[in-house]
């Protein structure tokens, strides 16, 4: 009798036990759910639970649930966020080598940024979280920034003493003060409404971030400067990252690198998708003689005491 009872307790036991031991990764990002980040996080997701036999299920948190982006950040090296993809606005606190890829005017075009991006230089750019107790996975886009304000800016005298919102990046702060702007480092969250207020004059982003935010509700113009580029870097807590095994952590891998085409992909068509619906919500669209821009910003990163002249040589060579 008590064997049986014994018996029947045990497969009991069994039945309440999961089928599996699943991980559950927490991925925020900054932007809303129309942003190419947020869609290429949910094929990052689909990825990961296809090749983990859904042994591992990515949660993803759009629009800053998990925090602004410098708070995510922090949260990968505390361990309460597991993954986020962020703009370099926060970064450099926490890896100062970053700090040429904000350089204004870097970049030829996309094809110059993603062959240094995934080669060498990006490498080892990701690499140089590890010992802040973040392990960098992939390069994923913002966009190329553009200049968003009440009215026409043609050429930097038009940025005279204007209150320019920047990210909290030493780098773009430094370039348009050079520019004779007034930069106001600000987190992504009081923007709309500090624009609505008159707290600020303007501000800077991609294409994808002016509309998935309605910033034609709060600027009249966009000028299309280009004036640098912006990636969206995928990052993972070192901490959880120690806690997986080495096959979770390959899936987690290969998955962010797959979804890095899909990623830019996106970003390329519903720039041009967005660039027209930002057109028919009645701003208008400048397009801007870049040269004195250029001009003004020749020499900034002589100036900028955490660009590596070699690294810059590096990603000049790869033009
Ligand atoms: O301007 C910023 O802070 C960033 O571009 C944003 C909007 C948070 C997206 O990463």
């Amino acid at each position: 009798m008590l064997r049986r009872l014994i018996a029947a307790a045990l497969l009991a036991t069994a039945f309440m036990q999961p089928a599996f031991a699943e991980t559950v990764i927490k991925a925020g990002h900054g932007t809303t759910t129309g942003h190419p980040t947020h869609l290429a996080l949910e094929h990052f997701a689909k990825l990961v639970s296809e090749k983990s036999n859904g042994d591992i299920k990515v949660e993803v948190y759009p629009d800053r649930q998990l925090g602004e982006e410098r708070e995510m950040v922090e949260g990968l090296q505390f361990g309460s966020v597991d993954m986020a993809v962020v703009s370099t606005g926060p970064l450099l606190a926490f890896a100062p080598d970053l700090a040429v890829v904000d350089l204004p005017f870097l970049f030829k075009d996309s094809q110059h940024v993603y062959r240094v991006l995934d080669g060498d230089v990006g490498t080892e750019l990701l690499k140089s979280f590890e010992s802040r107790g973040i392990h960098g996975l992939a390069w994923w886009e913002n966009g190329w920034r553009h200049l968003t304000a009440k009215k026409d800016i043609s050429k930097p005298a038009d940025l005279s003493g204007l209150k320019l919102r920047t990210m909290q990046n030493p780098v773009h702060m430094a370039a348009f003060e050079k520019l004779g702007a007034s930069p106001i480092p600000m987190v992504w969250g009081e923007v709309f409404t500090s624009l609505g207020q008159g707290v600020i004059d303007a501000q800077e982003n991609p294409i994808t971030v002016i509309y998935v935010n309605s910033l034609w509700e709060v600027q009249s113009h966009l000028m299309l400067t280009g004036h640098v580029y912006g990636p969206h870097v995928a990052l993972f807590s070192k901490m959880k990252w120690d806690s997986l095994t080495p096959e979770q952590q390959t899936i987690i891998s290969e998955a962010a690198k797959e979804s890095t085409g899909f990623q830019r992909e996106k970003s390329a068509e519903l720039e041009k998708e967005y660039l027209a619906k930002i057109k028919e919500n009645g701003m208008t669209v400048v397009e801007v003689d870049t040269a004195p821009f250029r001009d003004a910003l020749r020499d900034l990163a002589a100036t900028q005491q955490n660009i590596k002249p070699e690294m810059l040589e590096r990603i000049n060579a790869a033009a």
